[in-house]
């Protein structure tokens, strides 16, 4: 018996793995993150499948429901939404079902970070602009942030930001990140990135309070970065006619290295 830990993607229902599809649809059990994993992803569960949305559910409940499943020798499909490497309990879960000796998988999804660069049409690592991207948030109710993990100490490396989980901090994201990139730093936020009510709003930091329809309290991604706003920006060398690489040497005893960057 295996729990089977799948990313179900930001929300359309067409961006999840073909693996996580299939292995959903081998799994007599399905536990999902019901606050967030969009229910037409459940079509795939097989027939007669238990189908249990954890969103009400504590961890132990939780963890008595997959060893019921083991009990019974039934594989558990556990849905999270977008990727399971950030925000998704994956972690305290895994603990416990080691603790009890239950096998585990892990099927990656698409975050909801680049479900939102994909709605927003943007590379967020834009050459002379931003080469890194931090996937941060600001403290909430159920979380805090370990010291040092400021919006201040990552704004100061001029990283793209997606900060996730402070639609409802926007003010303190703007007071703490203003100082770094400067007041007419472009900002999006994506609302509901690839759901049908998907909303965008691409301003600035000076604007995007005023800018925010009301309405928007969650589920919605805010990046900030120069790179956002898609200009002024250098091309890569990766593509230069004159670039010496790999796959294009320039001469026959060309000393093309391969870390450069680029994905070809
Ligand atoms: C608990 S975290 C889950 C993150 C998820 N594991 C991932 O890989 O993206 C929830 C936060 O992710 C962001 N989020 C999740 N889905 C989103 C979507 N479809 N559009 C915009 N933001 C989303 C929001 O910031 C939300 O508050």
């Amino acid at each position: 018996m295996t729990v089977h830990f799948i990313g179900a993607g930001p929300g359309a229902p067409d961006l999840l793995t073909l693996r996580g599809r299939d292995i959903i649809a081998s799994c007599p059990v399905c536990l999902y993150a019901g606050s967030l994993v969009p229910e037409a992803i459940l079509a795939h569960c097989p027939d007669g499948a238990q189908i249990v949305n954890t969103a009400p559910m504590d961890l132990d409940a939780i963890i008595e429901t997959i060893k019921a499943a083991d009990a019974a020798g039934q594989d558990v499909a556990r849905l999270h939404s977008g990727d399971l490497s950030v925000w998704s309990a994956m972690g305290e879960q895994m603990r416990r079902l080691r603790a009890e000796g239950i096998d585990v998988s892990v099927t990656p999804g698409v975050p909801a970070f680049a479900a939102a660069a994909a709605a927003l049409g943007a590379e967020l690592t834009l050459p002379g602009l931003a080469q890194s991207v931090v996937l941060t948030r600001t403290s909430g109710r159920a979380s805090s942030m370990p010291d040092g993990e400021t919006l201040a100490n990552f704004g100061a490396t001029g990283a793209t930001l997606a900060i996730h989980l402070s639609i409802q901090n926007l003010a303190r994201v703007v007071e703490e990140l203003t100082p770094h990139y400067g007041a007419d730093c472009p900002v999006a936020i994506v609302f509901r990135a690839s759901w049908p009510d998907q909303q965008i709003i691409r301003s600035t930091l000076a604007a995007v309070q005023g800018a925010l329809p009301d309405g928007i309290t969650r589920t919605a991604l805010i990046l900030v970065g120069h790179a956002i706003g898609g200009e002024g920006f250098d091309e890569s060398c990766l593509y230069a006619a004159d670039y010496d690489r790999r796959y294009r040497p320039q001469t026959a005893d060309s000393p093309w290295s391969e870390w450069q960057h680029g994905d070809d």
